[in-house]
């Protein structure tokens, strides 16, 4: 039984259902799991000692997650390297079968040479898109990267290109660690 904390960055909510769904298959296995958004934690910090492994999960918006992520992992370097940590990455390009891995994934791969922590156990999943909930600037956007890159483009769609498969076996990586 570990104390896990995940810790997460999300705009439109998909990171967090995810972060919500290893948090149930963690605590089925009889783990106690803390959720938090890098914003309550820069708040609030919490003492990350407390924890026996701590997982860090973040969407991609314009090619970058967001800035608050790399700065609490500068933060909390020291924590960070002294116990078992997990990082995962979630983007519309990781809905490609050849875009879905730490090494083939662009963003995660440039995440990760960039900076000098690296988690013991990385993925990317596949994000969501939901046309509707975005305003007409973003939505247009994304339906030109879309249609140029062959993805749903349909301004009433909303799609979840999700493996929760990919999710649970995070999951089972992390109990593992
Ligand atoms: C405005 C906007 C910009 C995005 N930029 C990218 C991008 O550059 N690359 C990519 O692969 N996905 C991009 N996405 C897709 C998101 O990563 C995906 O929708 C993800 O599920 C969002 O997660 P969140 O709901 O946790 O914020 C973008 C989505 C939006 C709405």
């Amino acid at each position: 039984m570990a104390r896990i904390l995940i810790v997460f960055s999300t705009i439109d909510g998909h990171t967090l259902t995810i972060c919500e769904r290893l948090q149930q298959m963690l605590q089925a296995q009889g783990h106690e799991v803390n959720l938090t958004s890098f914003e309550n934690e820069n708040e609030v910090p919490l003492v990350l000692e407390q924890f026996d492994k701590i997982i860090l999960g973040a969407s991609i918006r314009y090619g970058k997650h967001r800035p608050n992520v790399g700065a609490f992992i500068q933060r909390n370097r020291q924590v960070l390297d002294s116990r078992p940590t997990a990082f995962f990455s979630v983007n519309a390009v990781a809905r490609k079968a050849t875009r879905n891995t730490p090494e083939t994934n662009p963003y995660l791969k440039r995440f990760l040479e960039q900076i000098a922590w690296q988690p013991r156990v990385a993925a990317v999943f596949g994000g969501k898109i939901d046309y509707p909930r975005y305003n007409a600037f973003d939505r247009n956007i994304i339906r030109l990267i879309m249609w140029i890159t062959k993805g749903p483009t349909d301004p009433k769609s909303v799609v979840e290109f999700t493996d929760w498969e990919q999710v649970q076996s995070f999951g089972r990586r992390v109990s593992d660690l």
